[in-house]
Order: C-alpha cells, then structure tokens, then sequence
C-alpha cells in the first residue's frame, strides 16, 4: 500500500488535548507536520511532572528522533517562536535536528498584532474574542497578497519588504485611531528573525513528497477546532484558517489521495474561548464546576473557557465535513463526580427539531438533551457507564471512539475496543 499522511484535529472549538494526543501517538511517526493556525494555538504535554505548552511547535518534539515540520500553512511570530525554541533547548532539546519551518509560512509582525487588537476595540460588544496574536491581519495579508514569508528571510531587502508592509499597516491603523509605539517590539521582531537562522528550512511540499517516497510515517497536527474553521465554522466568530482535514492538504502541499486515518479529538464535554453561539453552554454552578475540575483556562490568553454538555450534531458535523476516521475521546475524568450527565442529542430551531447543524448557530438555537447515568472514578479503567456513554456517542456519529483519556499525563490514557467499525 502506498504510503498515507494520518491527520489528527480538533472536532469541537479548540483546546480538545490534541497536543497530549500526538505526543502519545508520536512514537509511530517520524515525521509531525503543523500545517494552520499559529500562536494563537496552545497545546499543552504533562509528562514525567513537567507542564509544557506549545504554540507553533509541532507537538512531537519532545519524542527523539522525530522531526517537526511547521508547514506552510501556519503563521508564524518569530518572537513567540524564538521564546518556544529557547524553552525546548533549556529542556535538552536538540531544536536544530528536531524542528524544520516551511519557506510558505506567513511571518506575523508587530503591527498585525496591532491591528487585530484595533480591529476587535473597533467592533466592541459583537468582537470576536481574538487571542490578539495578529492571526487574522496575518491571514488577510497572504490572501491580499502582501504577507512576508519565512522564505523572504533569504533575501537581501528584508528590511525593505518589511518597511513596505508596515507602512501599509500604519495607514490602516491611521483610521482606527492613534499609533501604537512598536519600535521596541520592532526592534524584538528583527533579533528573533536574525536567531531563527538556527532552524532549518525546507519547501514543505518536497520535503514531505521525498518523505513518502522513502515510504517515512507521517502525522499532519491541527490546531483550533472545526467549530472554528473559517469556512464551517460558526462564521464571524472563528479564526481565519481551514482547521479541517482538508487544511492538511492546502497547509502540508499534501495530494488529497494521500491521506490515511483522520483522527479527530474532542472532550467529553464542551468548551468554547472567546465570543461565538454555543447551545449546550452552561450559566450554572454545573458549568463552573466543570471549568474548576477541567482547569478550563486558556493556555495561551488565561481567559476561563466556557463550558457546557457534549454536543452530538455538532460532533457527528465534525466527522462528516472532516472524514474523521476514529475519535478519541479527551477528559473523561473530569465529569467523575458528576451524578448525572447530560448529552445534546439534536436542537429545536423555530419550534422545530433537528439534529442537523444549522448555517448558523444563532443564540436561538435551543439544545435537546438525553439523561446518562454518571460513572463515578476512571482510576481502574473505564467504568460500566463511561463504556455506555462512549457507545452512545459512537451509535449517534457513526466511527469508533479508540482512545480515551482519563487525566492529563501521558500514562493516563486507554486505548479501547472500539463498539463500531467505521
Ligand atoms: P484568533 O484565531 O486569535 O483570531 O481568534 C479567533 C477565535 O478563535 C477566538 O474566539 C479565539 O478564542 C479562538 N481560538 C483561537 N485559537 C484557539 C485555540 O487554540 N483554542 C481555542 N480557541 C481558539
């Protein structure tokens, strides 16, 4: 059989653990693959005591021998990513042999931080909830076709490309109002630039095509969530990237013949950063106390995470837009001292039930919910009533739940016998 790019995404708003996931599954894979988003991104690795988060560095770079390709489809801030490659190193890291960057990848500058903050100010109440990393100004930039490039780094007028970008940007932020002051951020920008020479670049298409000619295992690691995708997303209220599988193919120069298993990730529960329709969100001390025991925090902006009951339509949308292949099924701990724990199994739009994601999730779209008993304590595995939740979950989308996770270290995950066959 020819050799196949595996996918591995988020299916519900982000923050799902997929970082934990490829970190478990890195050992068969030799080659880890980001391929959209960028700091706004946090993916958090618990092992052996020690926390770490991750914003643009593919999530296998702690495993030796495995090299971690930033693809052309991620934006890139080359000081928050300078800040990641210092954090590796200190932790023994050989950043050199283990991380490779697209020469694709749009680079973010400090007036594209500038910009998203003055555009969400602008926006006021109907603000999207931008984690202000300059994601969506970056993004704007390469399909206006004035973004700079990790490849532009090779050139001898950087400087002069980067002068010209930002002068269109300071006109922009003319019309928001007054300047921001950027030189010291400017002057930060140009250092970590000038230290990124350490890392390797390649052009991620080739680099990847010679991969698996040479018949190499090959993991293409999301960022975000499907709920947050530009295009299926819940539009305004996304990011401003394709976080769906076909992503990969667009973010890798990946032929869409060749991808395997798609693997998508999504935690017992729901949660949701930033503004946006969310209809099994909970107001209550339920929510609250699913926000304690999950540690819903951002990992990138500290904001609490709203929170609320597992969303079927919006699970079983997942799998079909994305072609998800097998799920795994995150955070299961965190509802153990739940009695009674609830699941949206379709919504009631005008009076009218469905279980169809609508065009829109608007605030009116009202969640059905189905009662299942709670299962108490996953230190011994997965319980009676874990086990008839997870195949619950599976009857409604139709693909296998293969991996559960019961705690945030590495050690704490069970692969399980699947209920369905996809
Ligand atoms: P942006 O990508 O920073 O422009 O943010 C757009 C929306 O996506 C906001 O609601 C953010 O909270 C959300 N978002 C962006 N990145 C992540 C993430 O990694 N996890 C969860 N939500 C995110």
């Amino acid at each position: 059989m020819r050799q196949q790019v595996d996918v591995l995404l988020g299916a519900q708003w982000g923050d799902e653990g997929k970082g934990k996931v490829v970190d478990v599954v890195a050992p068969d894979y030799q080659v880890i693959a980001r391929f959209q988003g960028g700091p706004n991104a946090g993916h958090t690795l618990l092992f052996e005591g020690r926390k770490h988060v991750l914003h643009t560095i593919p999530s296998g770079v702690f495993r030796p021998g495995t090299k971690n390709l930033v693809g052309n489809g991620v934006v890139i801030d080359p000081v928050i990513f300078l800040r990641e490659l210092k954090a590796l190193e200190e932790e023994g890291v050989d950043t050199a042999e283990a991380i490779l960057l697209s020469r694709r990848a749009h680079l973010i500058l400090p007036t594209h931080r500038a910009l998203d903050a003055a555009s969400e100010a602008e926006k006021g109440k109907s603000k999207i909830g931008s984690t202000l990393k300059g994601i969506g100004p970056t993004y704007m930039d390469k399909t206006g076709r004035n973004g700079l490039r990790v490849g532009d780094l090779e050139r001898g007028d950087l400087r002069t490309l980067y002068d010209g970008l930002k002068r269109k940007h300071e006109r922009l932020l003319g019309l928001y109002g007054d300047l921001p002051d950027l030189r010291e951020a400017e002057e930060e920008w140009m250092d970590a630039v000038r230290q990124l020479e350490r890392i390797p670049r390649v052009d991620c298409e080739h680099y990847l095509d010679e991969a698996l000619r040479e018949g190499r295992s090959i993991l293409a690691e999301g960022a975000q969530g499907t709920l947050l995708d530009i295009d299926y997303g819940t539009y305004p209220f996304v990011t401003s990237s394709n976080t769906i599988s076909a992503g990969a193919c667009t973010g890798l120069g990946i032929p869409p013949t060749r991808i395997g298993r798609v693997i998508g990730i999504f935690k017992a529960y729901c949660t949701r950063v930033g503004s946006g329709p969310f209809p099994t969100e909970l107001h209550d001390d339920i929510g609250e106390r699913m926000r304690q025991a999950g540690h819903e925090f951002g990992s990138t902006t500290g904001r609490p995470r709203r929170c609320g009951w597992l969303d079927l339509p919006a699970l079983r949308f997942a799998v079909m837009v994305n072609g998800i292949s097998e799920l795994a099924m995150m955070k299961a701990d965190v509802l153990n001292d739940f009695g009674t724990i609830r699941v949206c199994t379709g919504y009631r739009v005008n009076g009218s039930l469905t279980d169809r994601m609508p065009y829109t999730l608007t605030d009116d779209v009202e969640a059905v919910y189905e009662d299942l008993p709670g299962w108490g304590d996953t230190a011994a595995g997965i319980p009676a009533e874990l086990e008839a939740y997870i195949l619950r979950i599976e009857n409604a989308v139709g693909v296998p739940v293969k991996l559960v996770s019961t705690g945030p270290d590495r050690a704490q995950t069970i692969l399980r016998a699947p209920g369905v066959t996809a």
